[in-house]
């Protein structure tokens, strides 16, 4: 039977207080609704479902180059209803997996589960045993232990409320009992919704038994209503990477103290200090060393690469066994060949520094292009900016730029050829020579500073 996943977006998310529809709030750098998408084309291929109500409009904006089912649900009157909207887009000889939008953390071994329980008698419930069920609808169980009812929270009888067992909302039913029961739901209830749980009783009455599968634990099936709750799941989300990590052979010196924000791919015996954060693809290469408090956004790391603390990196691509920082800044479209250093308060944007030339302290380097085995002084800045147009800076193998140096851009410093400190260079420096503008110093004896009258 083809698998089909619907996915219920169209809850307001009140309590987030946000202008922006609860399931594009992220965890780990990806909307909850991106999650549900990502194990939803891990299970199926066919097009997924998504109703959305509240943002939709956002909604749609951002996944607008996705391959999706969009159904609307003006007004949100139970998951039922909203389940009803899809109706019509749900083939009658499918299986539905019904997910939540801000329920992101499902494992895919969790929903493989409950699809296959639902193969026999097409319909399963993922349930979770709660300390704390109050909220949740209950699963009401016969003598035998077969499931009967869910009874909601608002419904319940003292009874009821006493059981620990819950509905995580997530299910795997044949569309074709869908398009039976929805239209036969009623809204006779303490909230006057039409609810997708009722399907169970109807089941049962039907002799249509349902299977209960239970999550692996209470996180996977854990929705998001508010903003600490979002923050519990980033936590949890940020621990089951690290571990994966740390299984994998990296050092995490704090497995707490790590953010991974994207996709982080590590070789052997990698190391990272705490307070580090990922964003998009990373790519560490063996024995990568990343110091405590650094930024690290799309880059590439060769191997035997270390970045000392409170190094920005972004968008850079940096060769084996260079060392940058600490307090280095890497901006996009940098590339970095094998040995380079990287000093304290150096700024590196746009430029490629070919292999061991080094960088070490105070500098800005824009729009340049840099040689092997060039040594750049502290406080050389490439001039690369003339308000209107930037400018590219050349220095060419073995250069020597002396400390305090200005490089008019466009211009070029030939190989081997030396910068004396504290020059301006305007003009191109041909190979070997040695340049030099610089007033010469001068001594005035007798000289009184001024002193303020008392
Ligand atoms: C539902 C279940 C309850 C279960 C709980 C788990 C019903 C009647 N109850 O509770 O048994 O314990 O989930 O969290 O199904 N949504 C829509 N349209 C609507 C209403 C909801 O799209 O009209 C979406 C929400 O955006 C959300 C999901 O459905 O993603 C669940 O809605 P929510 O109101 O949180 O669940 P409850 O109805 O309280
Ligand atoms: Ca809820």
């Amino acid at each position: 039977m083809d698998l089909c996943v619907c996915i219920l977006a169209a809850g307001q998310g009140k309590r987030m207080n946000s202008s922006l529809p609860k399931v594009l709030h992220p965890i780990g750098g990806q909307p909850m609704i991106g999650h549900v998408l990502v194990a939803a084309s891990q299970l199926t291929t066919a097009r997924p479902v998504i109703i959305h109500g509240h943002g939709g409009a956002q909604l749609q904006a951002f996944y607008a180059n996705h391959d999706l089912i969009w159904v609307a649900q003006e007004a949100q009157l139970g998951t039922g209803h909203a389940m009803l909207q899809a109706l019509p887009v749900l083939p009658s000889d499918a299986l539905v997996l019904i997910l939540y939008g801000d329920v992101p953390l499902l494992s895919v071994p969790t929903l493989r589960r409950l699809v296959n329980a639902a193969e026999a008698d097409g319909f399963s419930l993922l349930t979770v045993t709660l300390d704390d069920p109050s909220g949740y609808g209950r699963i009401v169980r016969d003598a035998h232990g077969h499931i009967l009812r869910i009874v909601e929270h608002k419904d319940a009888s003292a009874d009821e409320l006493r059981l620990r067992e819950v509905n995580t909302g997530i299910m795997a039913i044949r569309a074709e009992f869908l398009h039976r029961w929805l239209p036969a739901l009623r809204s006779e209830n303490a909230q006057g919704e039409y609810y997708l749980t009722d399907c169970v009783a109807m089941a049962v009455e039907a002799g249509i038994p349902v299977a209960g599968v239970t999550a692996a634990n209470a996180v996977e099936v854990t929705g998001v209503n508010d903003r600490q709750q979002q923050a519990m799941l980033e936590r949890a989300f940020q621990r089951i990477q690290a571990e994966e990590l740390m299984r994998g052979g990296v050092t995490l010196r704090d497995p707490a103290r790590v953010d991974i924000r994207g996709e982080l791919v590590c070789g052997r015996d990698v190391c990272v200090d705490v307070n580090v954060v990922f964003e998009g693809r990373v790519v560490l290469g063996d024995g990568v060393r990343i110091g405590p408090g650094c930024f690290i956004r799309e880059a590439v790391l060769s191997e035997g690469v270390e970045v000392l603390a409170n190094t920005v990196l972004e968008q850079a691509t940096v060769g084996a066994n260079s060392k940058i920082g600490p307090f280095a800044r890497i901006r996009p479209e940098t590339v970095l060949g094998p040995d380079v250093h990287i000093g304290n308060f150096v700024e590196v944007k746009k430029s490629a520094i070919a292999a061991g030339s080094k960088v070490n302290h105070l500098s800005y380097i824009g729009d340049a292009e840099i040689g092997q085995a060039v040594n750049v002084g502290a406080g050389t800045i490439t001039c690369n900016y003339d308000g209107a147009y930037k400018h590219r800076t050349v220095i060419e193998d073995e250069a020597f730029i002396g400390s305090d140096t200005q490089l008019v851009a466009p211009v070029r410093v030939g190989k081997g050829a030396t910068v004396a400190a504290g020059t301006t260079v305007t003009e191109d420096v041909e190979p070997g020579r040695l340049v030099i503008s610089r007033v010469r110093q001068k001594t005035i004896a007798g000289y009184q500073r001024p002193r303020k009258n008392k």
